[in-house]
């Protein structure tokens, strides 16, 4: 049996994976090592019903960055290998403050790296295309060899990972993979991210606040799909290779927030473009062919994913209304109150 020690697998993408192992390789013992912040939710994994003496499930609520906690739960645990969803995500945070961002994304990935390197771990990192910054309309898509030009905070602390990991697999020769995806919608997404924010806004009849003039582009994925290439590229990569990820989804946000009111029902109305996003990066795009002759293709179309996630948030209103009646609400005014006062 095989031990894989997953962190942040109650955020959205790690959740998904999660999922995904519980049917795909149901014999493989799971470490889940997550902080529990504000995006972390153990209702994530609710329907998986796993019990605290679960002999395929451990979890351990802790900081990836506690490099004491970290190194303990190696030696006890001797994971046969790692992937690392934890991290702060949300790029308008990040413009906040960009303090907690530092601490989980960089020193956080170097305290698994030591111990990583420790024990020889397979180490699997779940980066971002936002690493390689923003595409003018009519550039060539991004491969795994673009240079590193990132943009937010965000954006630059998952490009400062990815550097600390090709040097931990050229210095100690640290069996390393990276992925880079793209934008990733469905089920649980935490509604501070575009897609899940202006469906539960427009479920409730609340102003979509479109950035700006509505015309960046993103390159969207169903997130069940970016797990299928996590996993695919944790058993066929070769080490200290990166692996762009795409399902070339690429739609202006314009065009996804008017298909999600066409889908509702819900009058165009609703939408106002607001102050745009500091350095807002223009366009992400992502030639993913070095995945696919890997052997990963994506299996679900944007229509069905959308469809399928919008249906989701209209039957889990339960789950999204706990979330935007808590801390969330401090957060939304502080985002949005200005900007809905004065549209763009
Ligand atoms: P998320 O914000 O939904 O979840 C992050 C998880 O990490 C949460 O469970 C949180 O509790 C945990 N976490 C945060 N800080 C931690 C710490 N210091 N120690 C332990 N756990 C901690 O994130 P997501 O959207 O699922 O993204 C997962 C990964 O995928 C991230 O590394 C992100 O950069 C990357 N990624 C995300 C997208 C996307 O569109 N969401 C696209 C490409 C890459
Ligand atoms: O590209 C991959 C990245 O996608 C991941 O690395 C990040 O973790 C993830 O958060 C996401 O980053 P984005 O900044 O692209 O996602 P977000 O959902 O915040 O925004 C998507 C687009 O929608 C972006 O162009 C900004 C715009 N937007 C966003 C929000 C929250 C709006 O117009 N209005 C909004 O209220």
């Amino acid at each position: 049996m095989k031990t894989l020690l997953i962190t942040g697998g109650y955020g959205f993408i790690g959740s998904h994976f999660i999922r995904l192992l519980r049917h795909e390789r149901p014999h493989w013992r799971i470490v889940n090592l997550d902080l529990l912040t504000y995006a972390g939710d153990i209702d994530n994994l609710a329907g998986l019903n796993f019990t605290p003496d679960d002999s395929v499930y451990r979890f351990f609520r802790c900081d990836i960055a506690d490099s004491s906690l970290v190194r303990q739960i190696f030696e006890t645990e001797r994971p046969d290998g790692l992937v690392n969803f934890a991290a702060e995500t949300h790029v308008d945070r990040s413009l906040l403050n960009s303090a907690p961002f530092v601490r989980t994304n960089i020193e956080g990935v170097r305290v698994l790296l030591d111990v990583a390197t420790q024990y020889g771990t397979r180490f699997l990192q779940v980066s971002t295309d936002e690493v390689y910054g923003s595409l003018a309309p009519d550039e060539a898509a991004f491969s795994e060899d673009s240079p590193l030009n990132p943009n937010s905070p965000y954006a630059a602390s998952k490009a400062a990972a990815d550097l600390m990991i090709r040097a931990y697999h050229r210095s100690y020769g640290l069996p390393t993979l990276i992925t880079r995806c793209g934008n990733n919608y469905g089920p649980y997404q935490f509604p501070e991210k575009f897609l899940p924010l202006f469906i539960t806004n427009a479920l409730d009849d609340q102003p979509l606040p479109l950035y700006g003039d509505g015309k960046q582009i993103r390159d969207w994925i169903y997130a069940e799909d970016h797990a299928r290439a996590v996993l695919h590229v944790l058993e066929h990569g070769l080490p200290g290779e990166i692996y762009n990820v795409s399902a070339n989804g690429e739609k202006t946000n314009q065009f996804m927030a008017e298909w999600v009111l066409n889908i509702l029902g819900k009058p165009r109305q609703l939408l106002r473009h607001v102050e745009d996003r500091p350095g807002h990066d223009r366009r992400y795009s992502l030639d993913a062919s070095k995945i696919r002759n890997l052997g990963w293709q994506p299996s679900i179309s944007l229509e069905q994913g959308l469809s399928t996630t919008i249906d989701w948030y209209r039957s889990q209103r339960a789950w999204w209304e706990r979330i935007k009646s808590g801390e969330y609400r401090k957060y939304y005014s502080e985002m949005y109150g200005q900007r809905l006062k004065f549209e763009a």
